[in-house]
Protein backbone atom coordinates (compact mmCIF):
# COMPACT_ATOMS: atom_id res chain seq x y z
CA UNK A 1 0.00 0.00 0.00
CA UNK A 2 2.92 2.39 1.18
CA UNK A 3 4.76 1.42 -2.50
CA UNK A 4 1.66 2.19 -4.46
CA UNK A 5 1.31 5.42 -2.52
CA UNK A 6 4.85 6.10 -3.42
CA UNK A 7 4.64 5.20 -6.61
CA UNK A 8 1.42 7.56 -7.66
CA UNK A 9 2.95 10.09 -5.62
CA UNK A 10 6.54 10.48 -7.95
CA UNK A 11 3.79 9.83 -11.05
CA UNK A 12 2.07 13.35 -9.80
CA UNK A 13 5.60 14.75 -9.83
CA UNK A 14 5.04 16.17 -6.62
CA UNK A 15 1.90 17.32 -7.00
CA UNK A 16 -1.60 16.51 -4.77
CA UNK A 17 -3.43 15.37 -8.29
CA UNK A 18 -2.44 14.75 -11.93
CA UNK A 19 -5.01 17.88 -12.72
CA UNK A 20 -2.31 19.99 -11.24
CA UNK A 21 0.31 18.55 -12.59
CA UNK A 22 -1.10 18.19 -15.79
CA UNK A 23 -1.83 22.11 -15.70
CA UNK A 24 1.50 23.31 -14.43
CA UNK A 25 3.34 20.82 -17.45
CA UNK A 26 1.96 23.24 -19.99
CA UNK A 27 4.58 25.63 -20.54
CA UNK A 28 6.78 23.04 -21.79
CA UNK A 29 4.06 20.59 -23.41
CA UNK A 30 2.95 23.55 -25.83
CA UNK A 31 6.96 23.62 -26.52
CA UNK A 32 6.89 19.82 -27.50
CA UNK A 33 3.45 20.85 -29.99
CA UNK A 34 5.68 23.22 -31.82
CA UNK A 35 9.50 21.74 -31.64
CA UNK A 36 10.45 20.73 -35.12
CA UNK A 37 7.34 22.69 -36.83
CA UNK A 38 7.18 26.23 -35.41
CA UNK A 39 10.30 27.92 -37.41
CA UNK A 40 9.59 31.61 -35.94
CA UNK A 41 13.49 32.67 -37.52
CA UNK A 42 12.74 31.37 -40.57
CA UNK A 43 9.17 32.46 -41.07
CA UNK A 44 8.35 28.72 -41.31
CA UNK A 45 5.58 26.35 -40.01
CA UNK A 46 6.44 22.61 -40.74
CA UNK A 47 3.88 19.70 -40.61
CA UNK A 48 4.12 16.69 -42.70
CA UNK A 49 0.43 16.02 -42.13
CA UNK A 50 -0.48 19.25 -43.83
CA UNK A 51 2.47 19.77 -46.43
CA UNK A 52 1.56 16.23 -47.82
CA UNK A 53 -1.97 17.31 -48.21
CA UNK A 54 -1.43 20.76 -48.98
CA UNK A 55 -3.77 20.78 -52.17
CA UNK A 56 -6.69 19.13 -50.36
CA UNK A 57 -6.42 21.96 -47.63
CA UNK A 58 -5.89 25.02 -50.62
CA UNK A 59 -8.49 23.83 -52.26
CA UNK A 60 -10.98 23.47 -49.17
CA UNK A 61 -14.14 25.18 -49.80
CA UNK A 62 -14.77 24.80 -46.13
CA UNK A 63 -13.60 23.22 -43.17
CA UNK A 64 -15.83 20.86 -40.77
CA UNK A 65 -14.84 20.53 -37.66
CA UNK A 66 -15.82 17.43 -35.40
CA UNK A 67 -15.31 16.83 -31.62
CA UNK A 68 -16.92 16.86 -28.26
CA UNK A 69 -16.22 18.25 -24.68
CA UNK A 70 -13.05 20.40 -24.39
CA UNK A 71 -11.89 19.17 -27.69
CA UNK A 72 -15.45 20.74 -29.15
CA UNK A 73 -14.24 24.42 -27.36
CA UNK A 74 -10.44 23.87 -29.11
CA UNK A 75 -12.22 23.82 -32.18
CA UNK A 76 -14.59 26.87 -31.43
CA UNK A 77 -11.17 28.75 -31.11
CA UNK A 78 -9.95 27.02 -34.41
CA UNK A 79 -12.71 28.70 -36.06
CA UNK A 80 -11.85 32.00 -35.54
CA UNK A 81 -8.43 31.45 -35.61
CA UNK A 82 -9.14 30.12 -39.32
CA UNK A 83 -11.55 32.65 -40.76
CA UNK A 84 -9.12 35.12 -39.17
CA UNK A 85 -5.93 34.14 -40.71
CA UNK A 86 -7.11 31.49 -43.52
CA UNK A 87 -10.19 33.36 -44.59
CA UNK A 88 -11.90 29.57 -44.82
CA UNK A 89 -15.31 28.72 -43.64
CA UNK A 90 -15.25 26.78 -40.69
CA UNK A 91 -18.34 24.75 -39.12
CA UNK A 92 -17.72 23.23 -35.85
CA UNK A 93 -19.88 20.74 -34.85
CA UNK A 94 -20.59 18.26 -31.61
CA UNK A 95 -19.59 14.72 -33.32
CA UNK A 96 -22.45 13.63 -31.93
CA UNK A 97 -24.75 15.59 -33.71
CA UNK A 98 -23.00 15.56 -36.77
CA UNK A 99 -23.38 12.00 -37.14
CA UNK A 100 -26.91 11.46 -36.63
CA UNK A 101 -28.30 14.52 -38.66
CA UNK A 102 -27.32 13.12 -42.43
CA UNK A 103 -25.02 16.18 -43.08
CA UNK A 104 -24.19 17.43 -46.41
CA UNK A 105 -20.24 16.57 -47.18
CA UNK A 106 -18.72 16.24 -50.64
CA UNK A 107 -14.95 15.64 -51.19
CA UNK A 108 -14.43 19.64 -51.31
CA UNK A 109 -14.35 19.30 -47.52
CA UNK A 110 -11.95 18.92 -45.32
CA UNK A 111 -12.87 17.33 -41.69
CA UNK A 112 -10.73 18.08 -38.48
CA UNK A 113 -11.26 15.46 -35.83
CA UNK A 114 -9.61 16.68 -32.70
CA UNK A 115 -9.95 14.34 -29.42
CA UNK A 116 -6.90 13.97 -26.82
CA UNK A 117 -8.06 10.48 -26.17
CA UNK A 118 -8.29 9.17 -30.07
CA UNK A 119 -11.38 6.81 -28.85
CA UNK A 120 -13.95 9.19 -28.81
CA UNK A 121 -17.04 7.45 -29.98
CA UNK A 122 -18.76 9.51 -31.60
CA UNK A 123 -16.03 11.17 -32.94
CA UNK A 124 -14.89 8.23 -34.54
CA UNK A 125 -18.53 7.65 -35.72
CA UNK A 126 -18.11 11.08 -37.58
CA UNK A 127 -14.76 10.37 -39.50
CA UNK A 128 -16.22 7.36 -40.78
CA UNK A 129 -19.20 8.74 -41.89
CA UNK A 130 -16.85 12.07 -43.33
CA UNK A 131 -14.89 9.57 -45.28
CA UNK A 132 -17.61 7.53 -46.62
CA UNK A 133 -18.82 10.67 -47.96
CA UNK A 134 -15.72 12.01 -49.93
CA UNK A 135 -14.03 14.42 -47.54
CA UNK A 136 -10.56 14.34 -46.48
CA UNK A 137 -10.33 13.61 -42.94
CA UNK A 138 -7.53 15.32 -40.42
CA UNK A 139 -7.39 13.87 -36.57
CA UNK A 140 -5.79 16.39 -34.22
CA UNK A 141 -5.06 13.46 -31.14
CA UNK A 142 -2.82 13.18 -27.96
CA UNK A 143 -2.54 9.51 -28.15
CA UNK A 144 -0.07 7.90 -30.42
CA UNK A 145 -1.57 4.98 -32.16
CA UNK A 146 -5.07 5.68 -31.12
CA UNK A 147 -8.07 4.53 -33.05
CA UNK A 148 -9.25 7.76 -33.99
CA UNK A 149 -5.19 8.50 -35.42
CA UNK A 150 -5.53 5.57 -37.25
CA UNK A 151 -9.00 6.24 -38.99
CA UNK A 152 -7.99 9.57 -40.16
CA UNK A 153 -6.11 10.12 -43.28
CA UNK A 154 -3.32 12.33 -42.03
CA UNK A 155 -3.11 14.12 -39.03
CA UNK A 156 -1.16 15.94 -36.39
CA UNK A 157 -0.07 14.75 -32.85
CA UNK A 158 -0.59 17.22 -30.29
CA UNK A 159 2.46 15.86 -27.95
CA UNK A 160 1.49 16.67 -24.82
CA UNK A 161 2.33 13.34 -22.82
CA UNK A 162 -0.55 11.36 -21.04
CA UNK A 163 -2.92 13.43 -19.31
CA UNK A 164 -4.56 11.24 -16.85
CA UNK A 165 -7.28 14.00 -15.36
CA UNK A 166 -10.50 13.72 -16.57
CA UNK A 167 -10.83 17.42 -16.67
CA UNK A 168 -8.75 18.30 -19.70
CA UNK A 169 -6.13 21.33 -19.41
CA UNK A 170 -3.09 20.57 -21.55
CA UNK A 171 -4.81 18.72 -24.31
CA UNK A 172 -6.91 22.22 -24.77
CA UNK A 173 -4.36 24.30 -25.12
CA UNK A 174 -1.57 21.76 -27.13
CA UNK A 175 -4.62 21.10 -29.07
CA UNK A 176 -5.53 24.92 -30.13
CA UNK A 177 -1.46 25.44 -30.59
CA UNK A 178 -1.96 22.62 -33.31
CA UNK A 179 -4.63 24.24 -34.70
CA UNK A 180 -2.99 28.16 -34.73
CA UNK A 181 0.04 25.93 -36.57
CA UNK A 182 -2.55 24.75 -39.18
CA UNK A 183 -4.23 28.49 -39.77
CA UNK A 184 -0.60 29.69 -39.93
CA UNK A 185 0.42 27.38 -42.73
CA UNK A 186 -2.55 27.74 -44.34
CA UNK A 187 -2.48 31.69 -44.33
CA UNK A 188 1.18 31.85 -45.27
CA UNK A 189 0.17 29.33 -48.85
CA UNK A 190 -2.87 31.80 -49.24
CA UNK A 191 -1.80 34.91 -48.92
CA UNK A 192 -4.39 35.80 -46.42
CA UNK A 193 -2.31 37.39 -43.62
CA UNK A 194 0.45 40.40 -44.27
CA UNK A 195 3.90 39.44 -44.11
CA UNK A 196 4.53 41.34 -40.81
CA UNK A 197 0.97 39.52 -39.18
CA UNK A 198 2.07 36.34 -40.51
CA UNK A 199 5.45 36.61 -38.87
CA UNK A 200 4.63 38.36 -35.86
CA UNK A 201 2.34 35.52 -35.17
CA UNK A 202 5.13 33.21 -35.41
CA UNK A 203 7.37 35.23 -32.79
CA UNK A 204 3.98 35.57 -30.25
CA UNK A 205 3.25 32.06 -30.49
CA UNK A 206 6.84 31.05 -30.17
CA UNK A 207 6.99 33.15 -26.78
CA UNK A 208 3.44 31.85 -25.54
CA UNK A 209 4.70 28.70 -22.75
CA UNK A 210 6.76 31.51 -21.13
CA UNK A 211 3.56 34.04 -21.12
CA UNK A 212 1.67 30.15 -19.71
CA UNK A 213 4.38 30.43 -17.00
CA UNK A 214 3.56 33.77 -16.05
CA UNK A 215 -0.34 32.86 -16.12
CA UNK A 216 0.26 29.98 -13.72
CA UNK A 217 1.21 32.96 -11.22
CA UNK A 218 -1.66 33.41 -10.88
CA UNK A 219 -2.35 30.11 -8.54
CA UNK A 220 -2.14 32.02 -5.00
CA UNK A 221 -4.88 34.49 -6.42
CA UNK A 222 -7.23 32.03 -7.93
CA UNK A 223 -6.80 30.07 -4.85
CA UNK A 224 -7.98 32.89 -2.60
CA UNK A 225 -10.81 33.83 -5.24
CA UNK A 226 -11.56 29.69 -4.58
CA UNK A 227 -11.94 30.51 -1.30
CA UNK A 228 -14.17 33.24 -1.57
CA UNK A 229 -16.75 31.27 -4.39
CA UNK A 230 -16.39 27.74 -3.46
CA UNK A 231 -20.23 26.93 -1.84
CA UNK A 232 -21.62 28.84 -5.45
CA UNK A 233 -24.58 27.31 -6.29
CA UNK A 234 -24.30 28.75 -9.72
CA UNK A 235 -21.32 30.47 -12.32
CA UNK A 236 -21.66 32.49 -15.20
CA UNK A 237 -18.82 32.43 -17.62
CA UNK A 238 -18.48 35.81 -19.98
CA UNK A 239 -16.50 36.09 -22.95
CA UNK A 240 -16.51 37.71 -26.45
CA UNK A 241 -14.92 36.70 -29.89
CA UNK A 242 -12.06 34.22 -29.23
CA UNK A 243 -12.75 34.25 -25.44
CA UNK A 244 -16.45 32.89 -26.01
CA UNK A 245 -15.39 29.21 -26.06
CA UNK A 246 -12.98 30.04 -23.63
CA UNK A 247 -16.23 31.24 -21.21
CA UNK A 248 -17.57 27.30 -22.42
CA UNK A 249 -14.31 25.74 -21.69
CA UNK A 250 -14.36 27.68 -17.75
CA UNK A 251 -17.66 26.65 -17.24
CA UNK A 252 -17.06 23.17 -18.27
CA UNK A 253 -13.74 22.76 -16.40
CA UNK A 254 -16.39 24.24 -12.96
CA UNK A 255 -18.89 21.78 -13.37
CA UNK A 256 -17.03 18.53 -13.97
CA UNK A 257 -14.99 18.78 -10.91
CA UNK A 258 -16.58 20.76 -8.78
CA UNK A 259 -20.50 19.80 -9.38
CA UNK A 260 -21.20 23.35 -9.37
CA UNK A 261 -23.16 24.20 -11.93
CA UNK A 262 -22.19 26.97 -14.70
CA UNK A 263 -22.56 28.04 -18.43
CA UNK A 264 -20.83 29.61 -20.36
CA UNK A 265 -22.27 32.57 -22.86
CA UNK A 266 -21.08 35.25 -25.13
CA UNK A 267 -21.02 38.49 -23.13
CA UNK A 268 -23.43 40.22 -25.41
CA UNK A 269 -26.18 37.71 -25.01
CA UNK A 270 -26.44 38.39 -21.36
CA UNK A 271 -29.37 41.49 -22.21
CA UNK A 272 -31.10 38.41 -24.18
CA UNK A 273 -32.40 36.55 -21.22
CA UNK A 274 -29.31 35.51 -18.75
CA UNK A 275 -29.03 38.90 -16.82
CA UNK A 276 -32.15 37.94 -15.15
CA UNK A 277 -30.24 35.44 -13.21
CA UNK A 278 -27.76 37.67 -11.82
CA UNK A 279 -27.91 38.60 -8.49
CA UNK A 280 -25.33 38.71 -5.42
CA UNK A 281 -25.80 35.61 -5.06
CA UNK A 282 -23.94 34.67 -8.63
CA UNK A 283 -20.24 35.13 -9.05
CA UNK A 284 -20.02 36.01 -13.04
CA UNK A 285 -16.72 35.40 -14.56
CA UNK A 286 -15.83 37.93 -17.72
CA UNK A 287 -12.84 37.15 -19.49
CA UNK A 288 -12.13 40.84 -20.38
CA UNK A 289 -8.23 41.31 -22.27
CA UNK A 290 -7.13 44.03 -23.36
CA UNK A 291 -7.39 43.34 -27.12
CA UNK A 292 -10.85 41.52 -27.34
CA UNK A 293 -13.75 44.04 -27.74
CA UNK A 294 -12.40 45.41 -24.43
CA UNK A 295 -14.83 48.37 -24.30
CA UNK A 296 -17.72 46.30 -25.07
CA UNK A 297 -17.35 43.84 -22.54
CA UNK A 298 -16.43 46.43 -19.85
CA UNK A 299 -20.09 48.18 -20.22
CA UNK A 300 -21.31 43.88 -20.03
CA UNK A 301 -19.31 44.02 -16.57
CA UNK A 302 -21.47 47.59 -15.76
CA UNK A 303 -24.71 46.18 -16.31
CA UNK A 304 -24.08 43.06 -14.02
CA UNK A 305 -22.45 45.41 -11.83
CA UNK A 306 -25.59 47.55 -11.03
CA UNK A 307 -27.34 44.35 -10.86
CA UNK A 308 -25.18 43.24 -7.79
CA UNK A 309 -24.02 40.46 -9.57
CA UNK A 310 -20.29 39.73 -8.37
CA UNK A 311 -17.69 40.06 -10.95
CA UNK A 312 -14.47 37.97 -11.20
CA UNK A 313 -12.33 39.54 -14.08
CA UNK A 314 -9.12 37.78 -16.09
CA UNK A 315 -7.69 40.79 -17.40
CA UNK A 316 -4.66 41.52 -19.17
CA UNK A 317 -1.36 42.61 -17.04
CA UNK A 318 -1.78 46.50 -16.06
CA UNK A 319 -5.14 46.38 -16.72
CA UNK A 320 -6.70 50.09 -14.19
CA UNK A 321 -10.26 50.04 -15.93
CA UNK A 322 -11.81 46.92 -15.47
CA UNK A 323 -10.12 47.00 -11.85
CA UNK A 324 -12.13 49.56 -11.05
CA UNK A 325 -14.90 47.63 -11.16
CA UNK A 326 -14.25 44.22 -10.72
CA UNK A 327 -14.54 42.49 -7.53
CA UNK A 328 -11.71 40.30 -8.33
CA UNK A 329 -9.21 40.43 -11.11
CA UNK A 330 -6.58 37.85 -12.27
CA UNK A 331 -4.10 39.40 -14.87
CA UNK A 332 -2.47 37.17 -17.17
CA UNK A 333 0.35 38.60 -19.79
CA UNK A 334 -0.50 40.98 -22.85
CA UNK A 335 -1.07 38.84 -26.43
CA UNK A 336 -2.97 39.05 -29.49
CA UNK A 337 -6.46 38.34 -29.51
CA UNK A 338 -6.41 35.48 -31.39
CA UNK A 339 -3.60 33.79 -29.31
CA UNK A 340 -5.07 35.16 -26.05
CA UNK A 341 -7.11 31.61 -25.25
CA UNK A 342 -4.06 29.92 -24.56
CA UNK A 343 -3.40 32.17 -21.82
CA UNK A 344 -7.34 33.16 -20.37
CA UNK A 345 -7.78 29.91 -19.59
CA UNK A 346 -4.78 29.00 -17.14
CA UNK A 347 -6.33 31.04 -14.19
CA UNK A 348 -9.74 28.84 -14.84
CA UNK A 349 -8.45 26.16 -15.18
CA UNK A 350 -6.71 27.01 -11.45
CA UNK A 351 -9.99 28.61 -10.49
CA UNK A 352 -11.85 25.29 -10.69
CA UNK A 353 -9.28 23.12 -9.34
CA UNK A 354 -8.91 24.86 -6.19
CA UNK A 355 -12.31 25.44 -5.67
CA UNK A 356 -13.04 21.56 -6.39
CA UNK A 357 -10.24 20.57 -3.86
CA UNK A 358 -11.76 22.80 -1.30
CA UNK A 359 -15.10 21.03 -1.48
CA UNK A 360 -12.93 17.84 -1.50
CA UNK A 361 -14.47 16.64 -4.71
CA UNK A 362 -12.00 13.59 -6.68
CA UNK A 363 -10.40 16.20 -8.89
CA UNK A 364 -8.49 13.63 -11.34
CA UNK A 365 -11.24 11.08 -11.29
CA UNK A 366 -14.92 12.78 -10.82
CA UNK A 367 -17.96 11.05 -10.27
CA UNK A 368 -20.26 10.05 -12.97
CA UNK A 369 -17.16 10.65 -15.32
CA UNK A 370 -14.56 8.52 -17.67
CA UNK A 371 -11.25 9.72 -19.55
CA UNK A 372 -12.20 8.34 -22.57
CA UNK A 373 -15.93 8.24 -23.86
CA UNK A 374 -15.96 5.19 -25.45
CA UNK A 375 -19.41 4.83 -25.63
CA UNK A 376 -22.25 6.38 -27.53
C1 LIG B 1 -13.11 17.63 -20.69
O1 LIG B 1 -12.52 18.13 -19.50
C2 LIG B 1 -13.75 16.28 -20.50
N1 LIG B 1 -12.87 15.37 -19.91
C3 LIG B 1 -14.43 15.78 -21.75
O2 LIG B 1 -15.38 16.76 -22.11
C4 LIG B 1 -13.51 15.51 -22.98
O3 LIG B 1 -12.99 16.72 -23.47
C5 LIG B 1 -14.37 14.86 -24.08
O4 LIG B 1 -14.87 13.64 -23.59
C6 LIG B 1 -13.59 14.62 -25.38
O5 LIG B 1 -12.56 13.70 -25.14
P1 LIG B 1 -11.45 13.49 -26.29
O6 LIG B 1 -10.75 14.81 -26.47
O7 LIG B 1 -10.54 12.42 -25.75
O8 LIG B 1 -12.17 13.07 -27.55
Amino acid sequence: QELQMNLEQIEKGGYDHFMMKEIYEQPSVIKDTYRGRLHANEGLIKMAGIDDNIERFSNAQRILIVACGTSWHAGLVAEYIFEEFARIPVEVEYASEFRYRNPIINDKDVLIAISQSGETADTLAAIKLAKEKGAFVFGVCNVVGSSISRETHAGAYTHAGPEIGVASTKAFTTQITVLTMIALRLAKLKGTLSNSDYHRYLSELEMIPEKVQEALQTNEVTKQIASVYKDAQNCLYLGRGYNFPVALEGALKLKEISYIHAEGYPAAEMKHGPIALIDEQMPVVVIAPKQGHYDKVVSNIQEIKSRSGKIIAVVTKGDEQVRALADHVIEVPETSDALSPLLTTIPLQLLSYHIAVMRGCNVDQPRNLAKSVTVE
